[in-house]
């Protein structure tokens, strides 16, 4: 081999190095499996990884969404595809944000996708959460939390009385001198993500290191709420810290594009620890807890909630 050959090798692999490859699983009749045990120790303690999107979803109306979304209103109310700048969701505690980064988003509650979001989008949403939920209580069932204290833990999450809400992106390229989306771990249990294209990075071992993607899956976040609930116990989660570098605009090529779907405590609920003899206490109200991570990433918090 030449050495400029040589070089090329070494250089790929250290492109190969520099990503980071998640655990993979896949939802069967209900429950959560990994390919191996060890794969389920790797996706505990990075926090994140990738589940296969089922057969029965197709998730282009919800990329598609992501599109218009923000997008001048027709003038028809019938029309819930556009006009989300300006609408106001009056009915929610989240609804729209211009953020300080690249992302324009909405933030709609679970109760209320029927009436503010285009059908063929609820009904992903509706699908997503389901094996959002199933994931939820695989993840669980890894972290041995006992299933007898999984209804208080999540406000009810098999119910819906907990907090599930969708997020839906659009990074806006156009906008320079901003990051993606800022590094952060999400607040709640677990986020599933859809997207259409690279980008998300993680921290992992004190680097950040981008994602490779793997096609036909989502990719799952743990986040804060699980991480305060698992941290005295044998298996602890990890919640993710993760982020979107700034995007270039990039000639024929469509603006980011992710929506998820979210749950995690309600607002008015405790955040829970198990202690070291493994017995469930109250931690923080969750309001408090949010607040206070506002406050040290200096965001405002929801006005509203
Ligand atoms: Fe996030």
């Amino acid at each position: 081999m030449t050495d400029t050959a040589q070089s090329q090798q070494a250089q790929r692999g250290k492109q190969e190095e520099a990503h980071l490859i998640l655990p993979a699983a896949e939802v069967d009749a209900g429950t959560l499996r990994f390919a191996t045990a060890d794969d389920t120790e790797r996706a505990l303690c990075i926090g994140a990884f990738n589940v296969a999107v089922p057969e029965d979803l197709d998730v282009r109306a919800g990329l598609d969404f992501c599109r218009t979304f923000y997008k001048p209103g027709t003038g028809d109310p019938a029309d819930r595809h556009r006009g989300h700048r300006e609408h106001g969701h009056p009915a929610s505690k989240l609804g729209y944000e211009d953020r300080p980064d690249q992302v324009e988003q909405l933030q709609l509650e679970s109760f209320l996708w029927q009436e503010y979001l285009p059908d063929e989008v609820t009904a992903v949403l509706r699908r997503m959460r389901q094996l959002t939920l199933d994931v939820l209580y695989g993840v669980f069932d890894a972290a041995w939390v006992p299933e007898a204290d999984r209804d208080l833990i999540t406000g009810g999450a098999p119910q819906d009385t907990g907090l599930c809400y969708t997020t839906v992106n659009h990074y806006r390229a156009g906008l320079s001198d901003r990051a993606g989306i800022v590094e952060h771990s999400d607040s709640g249990f677990i986020t599933t993500i859809c997207t259409d294209q690279p980008g998300y990075e993680i921290l992992h071992e004190g680097h950040w290191l981008p994602v490779r993607e793997r096609p036909g899956h989502f990719t799952v976040n743990l986040g804060d709420a699980f991480r305060v609930l698992t941290r005295k116990l044998p298996r602890p989660v990890t919640a993710v810290y993760h982020r979107v570098p700034e995007l270039r605009p990039d000639a024929g090529v469509p603006d980011r594009s992710s929506f998820t779907v979210y749950m995690g405590p309600r607002y008015d609920m405790p955040l829970y620890q198990y202690d070291t003899e493994g017995r469930l206490r109250e931690y923080q109200s969750f309001r408090d807890f949010s607040v206070e991570k506002a406050g040290k990433l200096g965001y405002d918090f929801h006005s509203r909630v």
